[in-house]
């Protein structure tokens, strides 16, 4: 039998070209090895964004079409959304319970989202009851499946050791060994920066997106910094200095062509504008199958309606039977 991984992503809305190689690529890849569950973590966007819910439910739709675009396949990996599973809030009060108040207040990554609250907003922003809870409900996510792998970023890390911690204090405190201690299973993938150097970020204006036009990636990718010291375009270039253009070649391209960029660029016969012209039609090349499954997709929305609907139930039924061991474990009526 396959062991089973749970990951999430909130609906952040279309996704970037750091979601595809950072993670999207690996789930896809992970899904002929495991038995993967996916999911599109709302109630986690409502801790920060209850009060930003207008696109909620197109954002969502946005995240589950990338991922089809990209590879996931609904009949090998089961695709759903968190908010349609209220086992997931069932259990989400037990392992609540059994969780010290001090390890979500600890809770690296939660105080990095707390800090970020009070940049955005002022310190004297609310931090909700529920976004105290991100921890105990992300711990839920995995536990609901008893998976015993969580795909994710080395900045969820964090994460996962509590939902270890609430997985060992339940066992304890029950004396089972029903849940299995999840581990990180780490993304292993080519980072790739924003246009501006920075992390490639939605909110930055930095990103490419996978549904983006083959238009618009050209014109974005022309916005890419290059090697700052060179002044006209028979200047020798220094790839290595080219924090972006050339970074990107390297993700993209194959070794011949990296090689090619190099050579030209570091002999003066290779101008900057040419060269992300170059870049942005090679991204475009390599793009145009997803985007085109993409717009599949967008034309269909009762096919990915039924694909969520779908993925929910199998994942709700999976859910049960889990959360009815775990109400005989406790004893609850
Ligand atoms: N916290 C994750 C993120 O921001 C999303 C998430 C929610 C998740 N629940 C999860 C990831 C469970 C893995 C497993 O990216």
């Amino acid at each position: 039998m396959k062991e089973r991984i749970v990951s999430g992503m909130r609906p952040t809305g279309k996704l970037h070209l750091g979601h595809y190689l950072g993670v999207i690529q690996n789930w896809a890849e992970l899904q002929h090895k495991y038995e993967s569950f996916f999911f599109v973590a709302d109630w986690h966007a409502l801790t920060t964004k209850y009060d930003k819910t207008e696109t909620l439910k197109q954002d969502t739709i946005d995240v589950v079409i990338d991922w089809l675009a990209s590879g996931i396949d609904p009949n090998i990996a089961t695709i759903y959304v968190q908010s349609l599973i209220p086992e997931i809030a069932e259990l989400n009060i037990y392992l609540s319970m059994v969780t010290p108040q001090n390890w979500v207040e600890r809770d690296p990554c939660l105080k990095d989202m707390v800090k970020i609250i009070h940049t955005k907003e002022g310190t004297n922003s609310q931090v909700s009851y529920g976004l105290l809870g991100y921890p105990v409900l992300m711990s839920t996510d995995i536990m609901m499946f008893n998976a015993t792998g969580v795909p994710v970023g080395i900045d969820q890390v964090a994460h996962i050791e509590i939902t270890r911690d609430i997985t060992r204090r339940f066992n304890n405190i029950y004396k089972t060994d029903f849940f299995n201690e999840a581990k990180p299973i780490l993304n292993h993938c080519s980072l790739i920066c924003g246009l501006d150097g920075n992390k490639m970020g939605k909110s930055f204006q930095n990103d490419i997106k996978i549904s983006d036009t083959e238009e618009v990636t050209a014109k974005r990718i022309m916005s890419a910094i290059t090697d700052r010291s060179r002044m006209r375009k028979d200047d020798p270039g220094h790839p290595d200095e080219c924090q972006v253009a050339f970074k990107y070649w390297e993700i993209f391209g194959d070794k011949s062509q990296v090689d090619t960029v190099r050579c030209e660029c570091e002999k003066g016969l290779r101008g900057c504008a040419d060269c992300k012209r170059q870049l942005g039609a090679l991204i475009n090349e390599k793009f145009a199958p997803i985007r085109e499954k993409r717009r599949y997709y967008e034309a269909h929305p009762q096919e990915v309606e039924e694909i969520i609907r779908e993925g929910s139930k199998k994942a709700r039924t999976e859910a049960q039977k889990v959360l009815s061991q775990v109400r005989e474990i406790i004893g609850m009526y």
